[in-house]
């Protein structure tokens, strides 16, 4: 009898890199539910990947909304009985273009960590008893170089202090469950041509999801607490 696949939730599976990592994912044969915050835009998006015969499905997340969280938790929950990997790959940089330290607002570091840190944290809280359940559960949190404190620089402060937290919310929860055979890590995709990114971006969303599908299907004595970038370790 074949395994049932396992089923992986995608944040920001929409359009960028998440989407290419439910493309990457579901092409390795596991269950994707796409979410997207824009119901029109990640059904449009699920559906081209099921059109390919890929196993893709669409459930709305507004990771900023509790109540979005909890409700798409449970429904997936409902309809697999189980989720065994979560992506954390939505993210927004709020900081006004070239702004300085002086001049950014409370409320962008606010809106940012809504989105990059908060959103994270509340779904990991979440998804990690349906995981420990199981005794079974890959975290993958989308960082950036950006948030390395070893290379801190100055610019856009409010996206490189969400990656900072989220890179600590990576090595709190691989301490914390590493013992029930979950295994949290983050990731830098490089600088990609995406929304975010832009046009002159060298790398392509199929690259940049690459590290991100291999850490969502490590065996159980992979890596925990890392941060890697091209599927090597980066200095935090
Ligand atoms: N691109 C790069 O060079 C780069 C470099 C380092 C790290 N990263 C990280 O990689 C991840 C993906 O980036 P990307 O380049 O693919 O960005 P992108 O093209 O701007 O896409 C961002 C995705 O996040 C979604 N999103 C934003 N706020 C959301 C919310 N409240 N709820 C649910 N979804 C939300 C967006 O949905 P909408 O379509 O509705 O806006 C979109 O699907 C991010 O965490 C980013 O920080 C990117």
């Amino acid at each position: 009898m074949q395994a049932a696949a396992r089923i992986a939730l995608v944040t920001g599976g929409n359009r960028g890199i998440g989407y290419e990592i439910c493309r990457q994912l579901a092409t390795q044969g596991l269950a994707v539910v796409l979410t997207a915050r824009d119901a029109g835009k990640g059904k449009a998006a699920a559906r081209v990947l099921s059109e390919a015969g890929l196993n893709v499905e669409f459930n709305r997340l507004d990771v900023t909304s509790c109540r979005s969280i909890r409700a798409c938790v449970a429904a997936v929950a409902e309809r697999r009985g189980r989720i065994d990997v979560l992506v954390n790959n939505a993210g927004v940089m709020a900081d006004a273009r070239g702004s300085h330290f002086l001049d950014s607002k409370l409320d962008t570091y606010r809106d940012t960590l809504e989105t990059n840190l908060f959103g994270p944290l509340q779904l990991a809280q979440a998804v990690i008893p349906l995981m420990k359940a199981n005794r079974y559960g890959r975290i993958v949190n989308l960082s950036s170089g950006l948030g390395q404190l070893s290379e801190m620089g100055s610019g856009t402060p409010a996206y490189r202090i969400s990656k900072v937290a989220i890179n600590a919310l990576t090595r709190i929860l691989a301490a914390e469950f590493k013992e029930s055979n979950i295994l949290t890590n983050s990731m830098c995709p490089g600088w990609v041509r995406t929304g975010m990114g832009g046009e002159s971006a060298p790398r392509s969303p199929e690259e940049a999801a690459d590290t991100a599908v291999w850490l969502a299907m490590l065996p159980d004595d992979g890596p925990t607490g890392g941060f890697f970038r091209d599927r090597k370790p980066i200095a935090w």
